[in-house]
């Protein structure tokens, strides 16, 4: 090993321990989840649905097995978690028994989207509207426990973390044998009409006393591997088709947060992930680290790849932790401005 990899490899160790090291109290008093399957730890465990996977490989590097999580280990929300220093990782709403919710619930689930309707033909979710109604509800029990007065305090300083949209396009605009979208809108008219959706659910959040928005835009969809198995050309490495229509989400999303800076100069909107620049992943099944069904999920008690860090997906359709881990350090603490608009997390959470 040379010399200046020596020093790289330093430098790489103090960046991460400085990200880590978790003294006293964390940086946001409470830390409120919504979104899908990257986010999901548990929510759809008890529902009716393909969309679950609380059996084994999934969580194989987790602390106690399979959780409802859609990957080897802590989802991208778990690490970011860690990362503002709470004890715990935030619990999901269909189990906050014994939990603490006024540090935070997870709405997340699988197969969800901004649409009612979207990821449905796998059975129930629990779309970004229901999620905003179970949020009401957590509002309510957490009045009850610190009063009126104190509440709307603690609820303008928590982090609000808002990852949805891919099922919009996975399991909806892409799938017209199940769905009317893709007739119906252009891939222009649809993003608007999911940004607009989209935006009537952050308001009604914003009602609620949310005041710190952390959004993420959409991946490069088309470079999932159950999509380029699905609809993918032989000519090209991913499905263009998919990627623009991301990248349509992510334009509109990006102007979104603008408008709603302008508009609410209360809170701060931030839109971070959404890198347009897709991965490699010419090797479909080396990108895989488990052995997948038709549905894309992993076969139950199948064994995984042994080296799970070399894998950028643990199915089909999900990243494995380490992506997991790259996401959540570039949410919180971004090496460029176009990672992260206006500001990175770690900015928004001092405001
Ligand atoms: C979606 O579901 C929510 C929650 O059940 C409901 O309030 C809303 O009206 C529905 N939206 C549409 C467009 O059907
Ligand atoms: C893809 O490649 C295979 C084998 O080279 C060929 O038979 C098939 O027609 C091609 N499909 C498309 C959509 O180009």
């Amino acid at each position: 090993m040379d010399c200046e990899t020596k020093l790289w490899l330093v430098v790489i160790f103090l960046f991460s321990s400085a990200i880590y090291c978790v003294v006293g109290e964390p940086q946001v008093p409470c830390l409120f989840i919504f979104g899908d399957s990257l986010s999901d730890s548990g929510n759809n465990n008890n529902l009716n649905t393909d969309a679950k996977v609380n059996y084994r490989p999934y969580g194989i590097d987790f602390p106690g097995g399979p959780t409802g999580r859609f990957t080897n280990g802590r989802t991208s929300a778990d690490i970011l978690t860690q990362i503002l220093g709470f004890p715990n990782f935030i619990p999901p709403y269909a189990n906050t028994e014994g939990a603490d919710i006024v540090l935070g619930v997870n709405y997340a689930s699988g197969a969800a989207g901004i649409r009612n309707e979207t990821g449905t033909h796998l059975g129930p979710d629990i779309s970004m509207g229901l999620q905003v109604q179970h949020h009401t509800d957590i509002v309510s029990q957490i009045t009850k426990i610190l009063g009126s007065e104190k509440v709307q305090e603690h609820l303008n300083k928590c982090l609000y973390y808002v990852n949805i949209g891919s099922n919009d396009y996975l399991n909806n605009y892409f799938l017209p044998q199940f769905y009317p979208s893709n007739g119906k809108y252009t891939a222009d008219q649809y993003a608007a009409a999911l940004v607009k959706e989209h935006s009537t659910y952050l308001k009604a959040l914003h009602g609620l006393g949310a005041r710190k928005f952390s959004l993420f835009g959409l991946g490069p969809l088309g470079c999932i591997p159950h999509e380029i198995s699905t609809h993918g050309k032989n000519n090209s490495l991913c499905v263009k088709e998919e990627n623009n229509a991301a990248k349509l989400f992510n334009e509109k999303l990006k102007a979104l947060v603008d408008r709603f800076n302008k508009e609410l100069p209360d809170s701060k909107f931030i839109i971070v992930g959404g890198a347009t620049k897709s991965h490699d992943v010419k090797l479909i099944d080396i990108a895989i680290c488990c052995k997948v069904g038709s549905n894309g999920q992993c076969i139950p008690d199948e064994k995984p790849c042994r080296v799970r860090d070399l894998h950028p997906f643990f199915d089909a359709f999900h990243p494995t932790e380490v992506v997991n881990k790259l996401t959540a350090e570039t949410a919180y603490h971004a090496l460029s401005p176009s990672l992260a608009y206006p500001m990175d997390i770690s900015h928004l959470v001092k405001l």
